[in-house]
């Protein structure tokens, strides 16, 4: 009979086990036996990773954090080096993968993944591969799709965590600073912030420095706010022109890395207000996925198999700007980050609420 491979790369994400669930069950209705790779890529480098997957081992999956199937981001298949580059998969390891698909009988291989994961896939398929692709990122940064899924879940989570936030920094007239995943792009920031109250949004796209946001700790303080939140993505930069402290060490830590800590620390120094920081990490990755993030995943999987029967292959599975599904090329949806638009509408409506996005002075 006709076959799925199913594959999940790059780090694990609310409502993989959705998606896996949706090319199980829509694939055996359509004919298909789903076979589910273990261990992301390295899995397809020999049959043994390899097991049918049934539509009775679905039972509960909707809901279920992780991936059943385990999944790795970094090795032999990335596609991206540190600098963001793209990286050629060495011929000999394309090789092995084209045996393990011959030796399973694979009709089709879906690739659910990242911008990383869908590089290699789009290699795999110009070496002649049959590959569909699903986005996945919490990150919800890239362009080809509205949405990616994992995104809706990791802001209910941020959103959650500063709920919490309100009412302790209330109690304690404190600053708490929550720190958030996106390296490249700040939606999780933008949308938990809006949602979640904060009073200073600190995203990659918008350079920020540190004395506009002391000037609206003050200017709460002015109107009887004794507490502040911030949230800030990990990847928010510091505007260049701006030296944070006299001391050389402090500045380095704002520049590289923990820099919701190190915002903190400077709140503190230069307000006079006790300030706290807490990094939400890998929080925001696990746990059951929200129900957007579950109908999202059930629509993408279902799609996936929808082009594996008509043997649409080289296209990502997408959520167009209609609302419905579709797909597009992978060579048109790799390397394509979508940032928030600073001048946009969700900034904009930010900004008119008076939150503070560091960039004022
Ligand atoms: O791309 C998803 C993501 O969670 C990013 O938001 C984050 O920067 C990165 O992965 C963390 O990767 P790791 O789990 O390898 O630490």
């Amino acid at each position: 009979g006709k076959k799925i491979g199913v594959v999940t790369g790059g780090g694990d994400c609310p409502g993989l086990n959705a998606v896996i669930r949706a090319i199980v069950k829509a694939g055996d209705m359509q004919g298909f036996t789903t076979i589910g790779i273990r261990g992301g890529f390295d899995g397809l480098l020999t049959p043994v990773q390899a097991a049918p997957l049934s539509v009775r081992d679905m039972d509960g999956l909707l809901i279920r954090g992780g991936t059943i199937l385990g999944t790795a981001n970094s090795g032999k298949f990335s596609s991206k080096t540190g600098q963001g580059e793209t990286r050629k998969i060495p011929e000999n390891l394309m090789t092995q993968v084209r045996q393990t698909i011959e030796a399973l009988g694979l009709n089709a291989l879906v690739v659910i993944g990242g911008d990383g994961t869908l590089t290699t896939a789009l290699q795999m398929h110009e070496s002649g591969l049959p590959v569909i692709g699903v986005p996945k990122t919490i990150d919800n940064d890239l362009d080809a799709t509205q949405q990616t899924f994992g995104f809706d879940t990791a802001v209910a989570c941020a959103v959650d965590a500063l709920d919490r936030l309100h009412s302790t920094a209330q109690s304690h007239n404190r600053v708490m600073v929550l720190e958030v995943m996106g390296r490249y792009a700040g939606w999780i920031a933008a949308y938990a912030g809006l949602a979640g109250g904060a009073d200073v949004i600190l995203i990659p796209e918008i350079k920020f420095n540190m004395p506009s946001i002391e000037k609206k700790i003050r200017a709460r303080e002015a109107t009887g706010k004794l507490f502040t939140i911030v949230i800030v993505a990990e990847g928010a930069k510091l505007d260049d022109s701006m030296v944070v402290s006299d001391n050389d060490e402090t500045d380095r830590e704002v520049r590289l890395g923990g820099i919701g800590y190190a915002i903190a620390e400077k709140i503190q120094e230069k307000t006079g207000k006790e300030s706290r920081c807490v990094v939400l990490g890998h929080l925001q990755r696990g746990g059951q996925p929200t129900h957007w993030d579950r109908q999202l995943c059930t629509r993408f999987g279902v799609q996936a198999v929808h082009m594996a029967a008509s043997r649409n292959f080289g296209k990502m599975v997408a959520l167009k700007p209609s609302g419905m599904m579709g797909s597009v090329n992978l060579k048109d949806a790799v390397n394509r980050i979508r940032s928030v638009d600073p001048d946009g509408e969700l900034i904009l409506t930010a900004r008119t609420l008076g939150i503070c996005f560091g960039d004022e002075i």
